[in-house]
C-alpha cells in the first residue's frame, strides 16, 4: 500500500463523508507549489480556494505568526485589543465602509451581513422588512441561513430542511425580475460581483447600475459578498469597485489572513447601526493572532501593489486563452474573469480535460462540469500561466 493509499484508507474511517476530494495528498506548499507524500510536485491554480492570494508559507507571516503567537493569541471579545483594531483600520483604509465586525468563515460573516440588514431594517428604519433576495447560482456558505441564501438547488439543499424563511431568488442580470420581487418586506439584496462557485460570471454594468437605483428607491440595502472576490483577485481591492459603488455592508474571508481562519463583514456606519452591545458576538472572530497576520497581509498587499498584478496577469491570461479559444473552435466556449478570478468554458465534458491537467501536476477546479476554474495566487510568476496554457492549448489540440 502507498502511503497516498494507507492515507485515503484512514481518512475515510474517521473524516465525515462529506467532500468528493482530488485524488491527491498534500503534505508541503511554498508559494505556487504544492507537493504530495510521494514527492510530485504540483504547480497550484487554486490556492486553496482563492486563499493562499500571497503564495503558501510565505517567511514573512510565520515570522509574525510565530512572534503574536508567544504575545497573545486569543482572549475574547470582551477585551480591547489593539492589533484587532490595526486590521480594521488598514482593512477599512481599501475601501467605503466604516466599521467591521470580525468572524470566523465566510459563512458567518455572510451570517453577520444577514442579521445586521435585518436587525436594520426593524430597529433603526421600524419596518418588518426581513427578506434577502439573492441571485440563482448564487453561494454564500453552508451555515443554515447563507445555504439558504444559497440560490442553487439539488443536494447543496436536499435533506436540511426546514431552511430558514425570507429568502428568495431571482435570475442574474435581470433588472425587471428583480424590480418584481422587491415589496415592503424586502431587507436587502444580496449579490456577488463575480459569482465564484456559479462558474465566473461577472455581473453586467448596466444591471449593477439598476441594482443601485432600485435600492435606493425602495430604501432597501445592498450587500455583496466579496469572500471570494476580494483582497485584490480581481485586480482592485474589491470586485465593487470596478463598478463605482459603495454597497451598505461587504462580507471577506477566504484571503483575508493568507489561510488562517479568518472573516469580516464590513458596513457603512449607517447600516452598522443596526447591531447594539449584545446582538452579535464571536469567541474567536479578530483574535490577535489572525489580525496580526491579517495587518501584514494588508500591508504586502498595498506594498505590491497585488491589485494592479493581478488586473495585469489577468488580462495577459484572457488574452491567450482567447486566443486559444479562436484556434479551436467550439472547445472553448467563452472565456470569462475579472482580473485572477478566471474560467474557461469548454464546449464539452471537462472531465477529462480537467483530469489531464491534473495528471500534468496542474492544480486547478473543475465548475459545472465545463468550467476551468483559476484562482492562482496573485503572486504567481507569469512562467507558471504560459506552462500552464501550453499544457491546455496541446491538450484541446489532441480533442476529438
Ligand atoms: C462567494 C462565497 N461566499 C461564501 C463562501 C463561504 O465561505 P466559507 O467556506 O469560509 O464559509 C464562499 C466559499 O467558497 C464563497 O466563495
Amino acid at each position: 500500500m502507498t502511503k497516498y493509499e494507507s492515507l485515503v484508507e484512514k481518512n475515510n474511517k474517521v473524516i465525515c463523508n462529506t467532500y468528493g476530494r482530488y485524488p491527491v495528498d498534500v503534505t508541503k506548499a511554498k508559494g505556487s507549489r504544492l507537493w504530495d507524500l510521494a514527492g510530485r510536485e504540483y504547480i497550484d491554480l487554486l490556492s486553496g480556494i482563492s486563499v493562499a492570494n500571497l503564495g503558501h508559507c510565505r517567511d514573512d507571516l510565520a515570522d509574525v505568526m510565530a512572534e503574536q503567537a508567544r504575545k497573545l493569541v486569543q482572549v475574547s471579545n470582551l477585551f480591547y485589543q489593539a492589533e484587532q483594531v490595526e486590521c480594521a483600520e488598514k482593512l477599512l483604509a481599501t475601501c467605503g465602509a466604516d466599521k467591521v465586525f470580525f468572524s470566523n468563515s465566510g459563512a458567518e460573516a455572510n451570517e453577520a451581513a444577514i442579521k445586521l440588514a435585518r436587525r436594520y431594517m426593524r430597529t433603526v428604519k421600524e419596518r418588518d422588512a426581513y427578506e434577502i433576495i439573492t441571485l440563482e447560482g448564487s453561494f454564500h456558505g453552508r451555515t443554515l441561513a447563507t445555504l439558504t441564501a444559497t440560490g442553487q438547488t439539488g443536494p447543496i439543499k436536499d435533506g436540511f430542511g426546514p431552511l430558514p424563511e425570507g429568502f428568495s431568488y431571482v435570475p442574474v442580470n435581470d433588472i425587471e425580475a428583480l424590480t418584481s420581487a422587491v415589496s415592503g418586506k424586502t431587507a436587502a439584496i444580496m449579490i456577488e460581483m463575480v459569482q465564484g462557485e456559479g462558474g465566473i460570471n461577472p455581473l453586467d454594468h448596466d444591471y449593477v447600475d439598476g441594482i443601485i437605483a432600485l435600492a435606493k428607491e425602495k430604501d432597501i440595502l445592498l450587500i455583496v459578498d466579496e469572500i471570494q472576490s476580494g483582497l485584490c483577485r480581481t485586480g482592485k481591492w474589491w470586485a465593487h469597485q470596478h463598478y463605482g459603488i459603495t454597497p451598505d455592508i461587504f462580507t471577506s474571508a477566504k484571503a483575508l489572513a493568507n489561510g488562517l481562519p479568518m472573516g469580516a463583514m464590513l458596513a457603512t456606519d449607517k447600516a452598522a447601526k443596526g447591531f447594539t452591545p449584545g446582538s452579535h458576538a464571536t469567541t474567536f472572530g479578530g483574535g490577535a493572532l489572525v489580525s496580526k497576520v491579517s495587518s501584514k497581509v494588508l500591508d504586502i498587499m498595498t506594498e505590491n501593489k497585488l491589485d494592479e498584478r493581478a488586473a495585469e496577469l489577468g488580462a495577459f491570461f484572457m488574452g491567450e486563452a482567447n486566443k486559444m479559444k479562436d484556434k479551436y473552435p467550439g472547445k472553448i466556449n467563452s472565456v470569462r474573469g475579472l482580473g485572477l478570478m478566471l474560467g474557461v468554458e469548454l464546449g464539452f465534458d471537462g472531465s477529462e480535460v480537467f483530469t489531464k491537467l491534473r495528471e500534468k501536476g496542474f492544480i486547478l477546479n473543475l465548475t459545472k462540469g465545463t468550467i476551468l476554474r483559476l484562482l492562482p495566487a496573485l503572486t504567481i510568476d507569469k512562467q507558471d500561466l504560459v506552462v500552464f496554457l501550453d499544457a491546455l492549448d496541446s491538450l484541446l489540440a489532441k480533442m476529438d
